[in-house]
């Protein structure tokens, strides 16, 4: 994908997702003055909503992408929040950040174990965690949320079970046929990593029509990236009917039903560096 279509699509994605998100920045219950790192922090969407949220914080943003700090940087200019946040590039498998400097690490769909051709940062979380937990100060946290879940085709319960049963849209959630190396299992990533009180909770962001133009394009770029690899795997007559249901110049385009009430869901681990 190009870096304008990644922008894009981490945008009107990135609004879909986007009540989960605030009420798990909202769950975390910062205390004022605390120092946050988002870490990746994309096109810097999450680091408003941590200081919409939390306006007595300092956020740090740093990824890896160019374009996405440019972007951030704009961002925040636009909405007057550069006077509470720094921006920096950084690589997750190589941080130069201070050990023992941020109250809590906030890292959300950055840590998928997997190729990086696939835009993964590594094939396994354990080194990015202990560099995580390096810089995290002692009796601070480190949060990892990920796009947990979707319903998406409401009333086709089979259908989009078929299609998420194909290794083309797996791809997206089992990077690896190690168990371990799954989502689900940070947990044992964030206890190996040293850290201790793991608490987990998820949030969802329900998508309801009718949907504005911007909500229609994060959620056919959702379909897209979901299921458009699927269709090697599935027969004729079920790619037939998701193509109608999916196509917005068909007449049973899902997303022009007034009655369409689909999901998604995120997850939040966190764990706490124990202040010895
Ligand atoms: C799916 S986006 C998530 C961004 C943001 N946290 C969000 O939820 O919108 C993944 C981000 O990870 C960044 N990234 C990929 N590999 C990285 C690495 N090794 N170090 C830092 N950032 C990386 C990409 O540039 C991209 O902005």
């Amino acid at each position: 994908m190009e870096p304008e279509q990644y922008i894009r699509a981490l945008d009107t994605i990135g609004r879909l997702s986007e009540p989960a998100k605030r009420n798990a920045i909202k769950a975390l219950a910062l205390p004022d003055e605390s120092r946050i790192l988002d870490l990746p922090c994309g096109i810097g969407s999450q680091i408003c909503w941590f200081l919409d949220e939390y306006p007595q914080v300092s956020v740090t943003g740093a990824d890896l992408a160019e374009e996405h700090i440019a972007f951030a940087r704009e961002r925040l200019q636009r909405s007057d929040k550069t006077r509470s946040c720094e921006l920096v590039l950084a690589d997750m498998n190589n941080l130069e950040l201070e050990n023992d400097s941020f109250d809590l690490i906030w890292c959300c769909d950055g840590l998928w174990p997997g190729p990086k051709d696939m835009g993964c940062p590594a094939e396994e979380p354990y080194d990015i965690l202990d560099g995580l937990v390096r810089i995290t100060r002692p009796g601070g946290r480190v949060a990892i949320a990920f796009w947990s879940s979707q319903k998406l085709l409401p009333g086709f319960a089979d259908l989009e079970a078929t299609l998420n049963a194909t290794k083309g849209t797996m791809r997206l959630f089992h990077p690896s046929t190690n168990p371990e190396l799954h989502f689900m299992r940070t947990p044992a990533w964030l206890r190996r990593a040293g850290l201790t009180d793991i608490e987990v909770k998820s949030f969802a962001a329900d998508l309801c029509a009718p949907f504005d133009e911007l909500e229609r394009e994060g959620l056919a770029i959702l379909f897209n990236m979901l299921w458009e690899p699927a269709e090697p795997e599935v027969s004729e007559s079920t790619w037939e009917k998701y193509s109608s249901l999916a196509n917005p110049e068909s007449d049973s385009f899902i997303l022009n039903d007034i009655n369409y009430a689909g999901l998604l869901t995120y997850t939040m681990y966190v764990g706490t560096k124990t202040s010895c």
